[in-house]
């Protein structure tokens, strides 16, 4: 059984209590936030849960094994240092932080002690996106062509990151876990609509090695809400729809044909693939439940998890150099990320 403490139950922390709260083999020992207006619904929730203003309290206390964190990002390296220097297994949610430099400072202390550090990039673990990485892995795509993704809303405007760190994170998780290959430069533009506020729009372009390119579009000033990300491949073509209740994915057997005639050598002749549509069967149990239970099977067994510090550092790493980009307008900045990878 791990015991778990969880610092901050602002929107996103009681997702992550009510989860370990429900896996079997974890429990909630201790929730802690600064405001005592948010431990309330807490303490009422969950009777047997002790809570406190000081997430010190969960770090001194011995019967916690591992600590779970959903404060704002520009905390995430220090309550996660001070965890993982207290002996506590880490989960971070996303981004891990807010550089690269507190990353890798993250990787090697918990390297140093032995300790899981996980970061929560929620996605990966949802079923849609596990079952195109299958198809991605089995090759059913054929060879990857492009990932185009529109990621919009209204709200909710935050104050510490601008739009790349909140929405763009996640197609940058996805893309980490689905494609074949790592990015090795980022273009972004984007702009602020609220005077002194962060970008609340963007648009960030990812150049790979060969002929895979990536679009991703975020916004919190859209009317309506979408999440629809394309994948194009050689063979086939995925349409990931993650508001859609049912039939997430579809997978597309269109494409096209590149006909080289020698008798033609001026007239390429493209010819046009139309063939079946079909829904692969998804597994939706809440994405996050199946990921603490992978955080537990980690720290049970001293695994290595999917989304380990290494994944948030290579994610980290291109939100730095896109924002970096979309100050200079839309300048490209090159991404080391076998350095950053090592
Ligand atoms: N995985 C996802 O899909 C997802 C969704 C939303 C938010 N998030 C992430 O969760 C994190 C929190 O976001 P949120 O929307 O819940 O923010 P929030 O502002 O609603 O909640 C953060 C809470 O942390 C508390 N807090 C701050 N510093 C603290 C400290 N030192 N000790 C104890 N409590 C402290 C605040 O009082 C607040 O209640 C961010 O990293 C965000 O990116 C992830």
């Amino acid at each position: 059984m791990i015991r778990v403490g969880v610092i901050g139950y602002g929107y996103w922390g009681p997702n992550l209590v009510r989860n370990f709260a429900e896996a079997p083999g974890s429990q909630v020992v201790a929730v802690s936030d600064l405001r005592p207006d948010r431990l309330t619904p807490a303490r009422s929730r969950y009777p047997a849960i002790e809570v406190t203003t000081d997430y010190r309290d969960l770090l001194a206390d011995t019967r916690i094994d591992a600590i779970a964190i959903a404060t704002p990002v520009s905390t995430h390296l220090e309550l996660a240092l001070q965890a993982l220097q207290a002996g506590k297994h880490v989960l971070v949610e996303k981004p891990l932080t807010t550089t690269s430099e507190q990353a890798i400072r993250l990787i090697e202390e918990a390297n140093r002690r032995n300790r899981v550090l996980m970061v929560d990039h929620t996605f990966v673990y949802t079923g849609a996106v596990r079952k195109i990485r299958e198809l991605v892995a089995s090759n059913g795509l054929g060879d990857i062509y492009y990932y185009d993704s529109v990621r919009v809303n209204l709200g909710l405007f935050q104050h510490d990151v601008n739009v790349i760190w909140d929405l763009a994170v996640h197609d940058l998780s996805i893309m980490d876990y689905l494609l074949p290959s790592r990015p090795c430069a980022v273009s972004a533009t984007g702009i602020s609509h609220v005077a002194g506020e962060p970008e609340n729009i963007a648009y960030l372009t990812l150049f790979f090695d060969g002929c895979l390119i990536a679009h991703v579009h975020v916004n919190w000033l859209a009317p309506v809400k979408v999440r629809r990300t394309l994948i194009g491949g050689s063979r086939k073509m995925i349409v990931y729809d993650d508001l859609e209740p049912s039939e997430k994915v579809k997978v597309y057997d269109k494409g096209i044909t590149v006909n080289n005639d020698a008798d033609s050598v001026y007239q390429m002749l493209i010819g046009y693939r139309t063939g079946d549509m079909w829904a692969p069967q998804l597994d939706m149990t809440e994405a996050l439940q199946t990921e603490v239970l992978h955080f537990i099977h980690c720290v049970e067994e001293g695994a290595r998890p999917i989304t380990d510090g290494a994944a948030g550092l290579r994610v980290v790493r291109i939100l730095e150099a896109a924002t970096q980009s979309m100050t200079e307008r839309g300048r490209l900045v090159e991404l080391d990320m076998a350095r950053v990878t090592a």
